[in-house]
């Protein structure tokens, strides 16, 4: 290994700002034109990059383009030998899955102190909802419908991993959702375009901050680009295959908004677009997000997606596919090791030129830069402020409030829920009832099981110490063990109690990356635990911890109480309790449509009327002969202990030119006996037009809190150019005609009016 020597001549270069006019010129003269696959960034620190970008050798360069992970042990992350080595021969640029102040300490100290220049590394992981202090999985965050809430849920992650050595997370994941058959439901913001927008820019403004280089701020990531979350048959890493129209007005639309909010870096998808793997694609990244969107972050591939470009059949080789990835100017590469052991051939043959690798050198310097790894390359690892930071109290308490908000009561027949804290004899039953670990959900970045608060504890917690609270499991919780042998058991504490809360759901592992399903039955032999427990007619409520929405039907037909409550995180037990026994007024709304059975997928909210709209009692209509077109929970739902009444819905024009604006605004009561949240949701549809839309947008929406008999009027404002849609040519208008507004607590539920566009 080398020594170290040419960090402070670095340094010393940059404090005497020595960079050639002809190095600058080297990265910002490049061409633009279509023919070059260079695509001009707009560096933050363009002459300090320029002058570390002189001193490199074609090797050194091509080695901060490549990502490679740390692995796990019990006692924390290590760094396999073979890497430790590559790292001291600057062949690498970064580590993903490196964290802890002791480990990115020891990897940053070889990286600085071994190698020719002394280039920082950055450590990467994916803190996709707490690093060790978990909050709810995304679609349990999305559920608040509080985009500030879950901002600050970020910015505790970001203390939490940027004390803990991170420099960067792999989320925001602002794929839309539509079809819960795939896994990675659960890290996204569900099927609508608004939604994952507002959450998406939510965290990374929240893991941001306003400045990268202060201290409790670490870059984020928005993935995957794009289109990865329509595979087909819901299968992940599927081929996607949508028209252009419907890319670039529902799933690029969050993308977009998260250039707007400076998001640092990008990383491709898996899958292709329009026979293209996306990591090669010039149209996505080239096109899209480079020249139509200016992004000047960087592009990091997902894991291997590079190598993974020739099983798509689309790469010859791995130096074709290297090619491929870095004239589609995507500049880092994770884990395939291609553009390390590619790109110096590619250079010296003139395939690849050299300004393409030099700029995305430059881009990823420029984050290290950003990041102020240059002024201190360990100002991230500091043993105290670790000790000081991970798990502090009031993170723990916000991760409650996050967890309560982010419950969905489906169903409360009779109100009975809340519970009463004198019931004096309480079955817990399922195999999620005193579950530590799988409620953490998908990603969990530094979380540990013992840390978690588990339902049975979380009942213990809140009940007094004189209540009888007995657990049994019941059933397993697995896909392919159905056994039957505890219901009995189970059966009989059900017979021996005043009420039974049943945890039923998936573990945490059926759902995620790689972790798709063609059934949403509840695994194993849960259901026929639920039906057993029912048929003692004790009351019975059933909790549904799962990633993605399950089959309800019969459970919506036979259980008087449904409590949706995803995967919560570290508070899990005492947000369950509290909204069990009313200490928390549940207001959490699906942020999808919950499908009545599998074979309604995709169902989204926002789909077209069609010629033949549904209408039952025409047979050739659009419908199904053995189950509704509707949901079985609409997008937007989700009750509470209290009621609302919407009235007096008042807009401020009924006619706008197609640059007006105008007021809507509703009157909202709490017709009930307690406070509550509600969301206040603003759809609208635009009934004719050159190119046809669906029956229902999203537009706006509103949370508001409300005392007992109070009532509040919401307002929401609209701009004609929100309304725009894309013409047959892709050009966004709005045409003059009828635009119906509805407002109301889900898209089912709302009342209307209506405005005209006209010409100005
Ligand atoms: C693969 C996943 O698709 C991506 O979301 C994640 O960030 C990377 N692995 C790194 O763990």
């Amino acid at each position: 290994m080398k020594k170290r020597s040419t960090l402070f001549v670095i340094i010393t270069v940059l404090c005497l700002g020595i960079s050639t006019p002809q190095q600058v010129s080297a990265i910002q003269n490049v061409s633009t034109d279509s023919e070059s696959p260079v695509r001009i960034t707009e560096l933050r620190h363009p002459a300090k990059v320029d002058s570390v970008l002189a001193l490199m050798t074609i090797e050194e360069k091509v080695g901060q383009l490549n990502m490679l992970s740390s692995g796990f042990a019990e006692t924390g992350p290590t760094l396999s030998e073979e890497y430790r080595e590559l790292i001291g021969e600057s062949k690498v640029g970064a580590i993903l899955n490196a964290h802890t102040v002791e480990h990115t300490l020891d990897l940053q100290r070889l990286a600085v102190e071994e190698t020719r220049l002394g280039i920082p590394l950055l450590f990467a992981f994916d803190v996709i909802h707490g690093h060790r202090t978990i909050f709810p999985v995304p679609l349990a965050e999305a559920s608040t419908w509080d985009p500030e809430l879950i901002k600050q849920a970020s910015r505790i992650a970001a203390e939490e991993s940027a004390a803990a050595g991170l420099h960067w997370t792999f989320t925001p994941m602002v794929d839309i959702s539509p079809d819960p058959r795939w896994g990675r439901i659960v890290e996204s913001s569900g099927e609508d375009p608004l939604l994952n927008t507002e959450f998406g820019v939510a965290r990374i403004e929240g893991f941001q901050g306003d400045d990268l280089n202060d201290l409790n701020t670490i870059m984020a990531t928005a993935k995957h680009f794009a289109a990865y979350g329509e595979p087909k048959g819901g299968r992940d890493y599927n081929t996607v295959d949508m028209s252009e129209r419907t890319l670039r007005e529902v799933y690029l639309p969050p993308f977009k908004a998260a250039v707007k909010a400076g998001v640092s870096t990008f990383m491709t998808a898996f899958n292709e677009y329009d026979g293209v793997p996306a990591t090669g694609s010039t149209f996505l990244f080239n096109q899209i997000l480079r020249d139509e969107w200016g992004f000047n972050g960087f592009v990091v591939t997902d894991y291997t997606s590079i190598m993974e470009m020739m099983p798509h059949g689309f790469a010859r080789d791995e130096a074709h596919a290297a090619e491929l990835a870095i004239n589609a100017n995507v500049d880092m590469d994770m884990m395939s090791s291609i553009f390390l052991n590619e790109l110096p051939g590619l250079l010296q043959e003139g395939i690849v030129a050299e300004e393409q690798v030099d700029m995305a050198v430059s881009r990823i310097l420029d984050m290290k830069f950003e990041l102020g790894l240059f002024d201190d390359p360990y100002r991230y690892s500091d043993y105290e402020r670790e000790s000081e930071t991970i798990r502090r109290e009031d993170f723990l308490d916000f991760a409650l409030e996050v967890a309560e908000q982010s419950i969905v009561l489906l169903k409360n027949e009779n109100n009975l829920l809340p519970l009463s804290k004198e019931t004096e004899k309480i079955a817990v039953i399922g195999p999620l009832g005193d579950n530590k670990y799988d409620v953490m959900g998908s990603w969990s970045a530094a979380g540990e099981q013992s840390e978690n608060v588990s339902l049975m504890e979380g009942l213990r917690n809140v009940l007094p110490s004189e209540t009888d609270i007995k657990f049994m499991q019941g059933v397993p919780l697995s896909l392919d063990d159905h056994s039957t042998d505890g219901i009995e058991e189970a059966v009989e504490l059900a017979r021996e109690s005043d009420v039974v809360v049943m945890a039923l759901g998936e573990g945490r592992h059926m759902s995620g990356e790689a972790a798709s399903r063609t059934t949403l039955n509840l695994p194993g032999a849960q259901h026929e635990l639920l039906e057993a427990i029912h048929e003692t007619g004790k009351p019975v409520v059933l909790i549904l911890m799962a990633g993605r929405p399950l089959d309800l039907r019969w459970a919506d037909d036979n259980i008087s109480s449904i409590v949706n409550a995803f995967y919560l995180g570290s508070r899990t037990g005492d947000a369950i309790a509290s909204v069990l026994f009313g200490d928390h007024n549940p207001g959490g709304k699906l942020t999808f449509s919950w499908p009545f059975n599998v074979g309604q997928i995709p169902n989204v909210y926002y789909h077209k009327n069609t010629g033949r709209p549904m209408d039952p009692d025409g047979h050739y209509t659009t419908k199904y002969l053995d189950a509704p077109n509707t949901p079985l929970y609409p997008f937007g739902y989700g009750l509470s202990y209290t009621t609302f009444e919407y009235s007096n819905l008042t807009i401020s024009e009924t006619e706008i030119s197609d640059s007006g604006s105008l007021n809507v605004s509703v009157e909202v009561a709490n017709t009930g006996e307690r406070a509550g949240h509600e969301v206040v949701q603003l759809y609208t549809r635009k009934m004719v037009a050159s190119v046809t839309q669906p029956v229902r947008l999203l537009r706006d929406f509103a949370k508001i809190y409300l005392e007992p008999g109070e009532t509040q009027t919401i307002e929401f404002e609209l701009a004609a150019t929100d309304l725009t849609y894309l013409d047959q040519q892709l050009n966004p208008v709005l045409e003059p005609g009828v635009v119906k507004l509805f407002v109301g607590s889900n898209v089912e539920d709302t009342i209307e009016a209506k405005i005209t566009i006209v010409e100005e």
